[in-house]
């Protein structure tokens, strides 16, 4: 039986994380897959004195490039400069790459899927959402029979870690965000998960393959979790909800709405059960209704998990294409509705010294409203929520409201 020869890109926590699960389950991967496999290379700039894959290593992407024996690459270096490079290289040579690299795909999954389609072979990144949790071929094999109608999901480990913090430690948020770090879910720049770029490049992602268009990250509204604090979590808490970062991709009739943003979860919505590290995504389609896919967003073993899947995939399809695995390039963002359009319920925490008479106010410009008790209460300040209205309309209301009072803080409602 002909062996498939295998290169890996990038030795970092990923990229071991797979060669390991690789080698510990060798033999029922060949089984499943009918195949022969071996990793020939193992490419990385640093040196790993001891390493018990020594023979594999090399410094130069040119002995991955040049060798006909390879059929299948792991790209697992991250970013878009340097990884858009070589896999553009690969795929031209038609070796399918798999990734876990979300800002490629991200910005650049339209190109590098028809440059893959061209060359007869594949591009995959199961890896590239949700950690080791199954969503990419659920979204484009197991429910291509739906329309999909939202996409709702915790798409970041390291700001659920922080949130859980927050919520059942009280904790703030500097510690939490710390700890996250040390335990290795952070992206080497924290920015990306706190504010939100993370999530919402993997929120394309998945939009990119369930509405056939490719979704930019500009064409999200993203804000993250930095704002979020002790006293909102609280006031949450005692409304029934709890604050989570959440992705949210809408089919709606003027487009698509597609946010990145912290939100209120109700307590009857399984995603405000989702803790720690843990990632979900709610898929809704017109045939199945919601379903629901969970587990382990971040951390090396869940990664390599959906890493070697991919690797599995793509040698049991050399030189066959997966036509369901595609989207559209798009020029501008004429399917994608403004966010503001959207009808929406907010979370308000504002400042006042009179809450008799601030609490007049609101019911006069919302109509009705829940106010939000709160078991520490503070005197000079009062926590409510809204109907649900276009955001467009919550947004005047607001703005006539701060005539009298100080907004806090406005968080929206899933
Ligand atoms: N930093 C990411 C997270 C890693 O926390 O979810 C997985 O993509």
């Amino acid at each position: 039986m002909p062996i498939s020869k295998i290169a890996v890109i990038g030795f970092g926590v990923v990229g071991s994380g797979a060669v390991e699960l690789f080698y510990k389950n060798k033999e029922l991967i060949e089984k499943r897959s009918g195949r022969k496999m071996d990793i020939k290379w193992i490419c990385d700039l640093r040196d790993f004195p001891g390493s018990p894959f020594a023979d594999k290593f090399t410094k130069n992407f040119d002995d991955i490039l040049n060798d006909p024996e390879i059929t299948v690459a792991a790209e697992m270096i991250g970013g878009k400069t340097l990884a858009y490079d070589y896999t553009k290289k690969l795929l031209s040579r038609g070796v399918s790459v798999v990734t876990s690299n979300k800002e490629l795909v991200a910005y650049h999954g339209a190109e590098l899927i028809k440059l893959a389609k061209e060359n007869k072979c594949n591009y995959f990144f199961e890896a590239s959402v949700g950690g080791g949790i199954p969503i990419i071929r659920p979204l484009h094999q197991c429910l291509a029979a739906n329309r999909i109608e939202r996409i709702s999901g915790i798409l970041n480990g390291t700001t659920n870690f922080i949130l859980t913090k927050m919520i059942y430690d009280h904790v703030a948020f500097d510690e939490a965000l710390a700890e996250a770090q040390r335990l290795g879910y952070a992206e080497s720049d924290p920015s990306a998960d706190i504010d939100g770029a993370d999530a919402c490049r993997k929120l394309c992602i998945l939009g990119s393959l369930a509405f056939g268009k490719h979704i930019y990250p500009e064409y999200v509204h993203c804000s993250g979790i930095r704002q979020i604090t002790l006293d909102d979590v609280e006031y949450a808490e005692t409304a029934g909800y709890a604050v989570k970062l959440i992705g949210l991709i809408d089919r709606t009739e003027k487009g698509l709405v597609a946010t990145v943003c912290p939100r209120l979860v109700s307590v009857n919505n399984p995603l405000s059960g989702v803790n720690d590290v843990y990632n979900a995504i709610m898929v809704r389609g017109d045939g199945v209704g919601d379903t629901l896919f969970y587990g382990r967003g971040a951390g090396k073993e869940a990664t390599a998990s959906a890493v070697v899947a991919d690797i599995i995939d793509a040698v049991k399809h050399e030189n066959a294409d997966i036509a369901s695995l595609t989207w559209e390039d798009s020029t501008d963002r004429d399917f994608i509705a403004p966010y503001k359009s959207a009808d929406v319920r907010v979370y308000v925490r504002v400042k006042c010294n009179d809450a008799d008479s601030l609490k007049g106010l609101i019911t006069q410009f919302f109509g009705y409203v829940d106010f939000i008790p709160r078991k520490q209460r503070s005197q000079n300040e009062l926590a409510f929520i809204t109907p649900l209205i276009e955001e467009y309309q919550i947004n005047k209301k607001l703005a006539l409201l701060s005539e009298h009072a100080d907004i806090m803080k406005r968080i929206r409602l899933l």
